[in-house]
């Protein structure tokens, strides 16, 4: 447990240091609300944890094992306004705090925030690209109807949930610089087990 309380702490610290950069004040004051009220950092995790099982660059992977928290972040603001969800990590969702507009601008934010830790690598960069697309469709398929049977679940738990997790091992592999079969490989590892935490995240909601 303190294994990983420890590279928590380090997620945290660097999150604090990237918020506290934006300007202006009111944003910033939204990213901290949305960025930094809690959360179990697990994406980020999977960054951390999969570039040191390559030995890589710990410095690289905690950049984009930050920035994959703040586009996850950002998908949860727009989450919330479309479940109409006024809590989020037991304080008040984005929108529920601030307004729908601001809402939307601090989830820009969080987005441009993320890319800019990301756009020194291009591998990086076409990682979380892919995943912010299917992110985007998962959303746009669910609003439109509900899946209906087992295999219209699993896709939509694979691209709105699994393609974040693949990203975050797979920006993990790329700040190892591994070669792209491992990166796959990873990759389809964990989008496996964010399939399954969806799973997890929906049967606590049904209970
Ligand atoms: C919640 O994600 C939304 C899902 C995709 C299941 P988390 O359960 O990781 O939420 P936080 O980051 O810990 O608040
Ligand atoms: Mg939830």
């Amino acid at each position: 447990m303190e294994y990983l309380e420890r590279r928590r702490d380090r997620v945290e610290e660097r999150l604090e240091e990237v918020v506290e950069a934006v300007e202006p004040t009111e944003l910033q004051k939204q990213l901290r609300h949305v960025a930094l009220s809690g959360g179990k950092r697990v994406r980020p995790m999977v960054t951390l944890l999969v570039c040191e099982a390559l030995d890589g660059n710990e410095d690289l992977a905690l950049d984009y094992a930050v920035g994959v928290e703040l586009v996850h972040n950002a998908s949860l603001v727009v989450d919330d306004v479309i479940d109409d969800s006024d809590l989020r990590r037991g304080t008040p969702a984005a929108w529920a705090q601030f307004g729908y507009g601001p809402a939307i601008v601090a989830s820009d934010g969080l987005l441009g925030e993320a890319f800019e830790l990301f756009s020194t690598d291009e591998r990086a960069m076409q990682a979380v690209a892919e995943s912010m697309v299917n992110l985007g469709e998962g959303e746009a398929s669910e609003l439109v109807d509900r899946p209906d049977d087992e295999t219209e679940y699993m896709q939509l738990a694979r691209r709105k949930t699994g393609a974040l997790f693949r990203a975050a091992a797979e920006l993990g592999a790329i700040a190892a610089d591994a070669d792209a079969y491992t990166v796959e490989a990873f990759g389809q590892y964990a989008e496996r087990v964010g399939g399954a935490f969806q799973m997890r995240d929906d049967v606590l909601d049904a209970t």
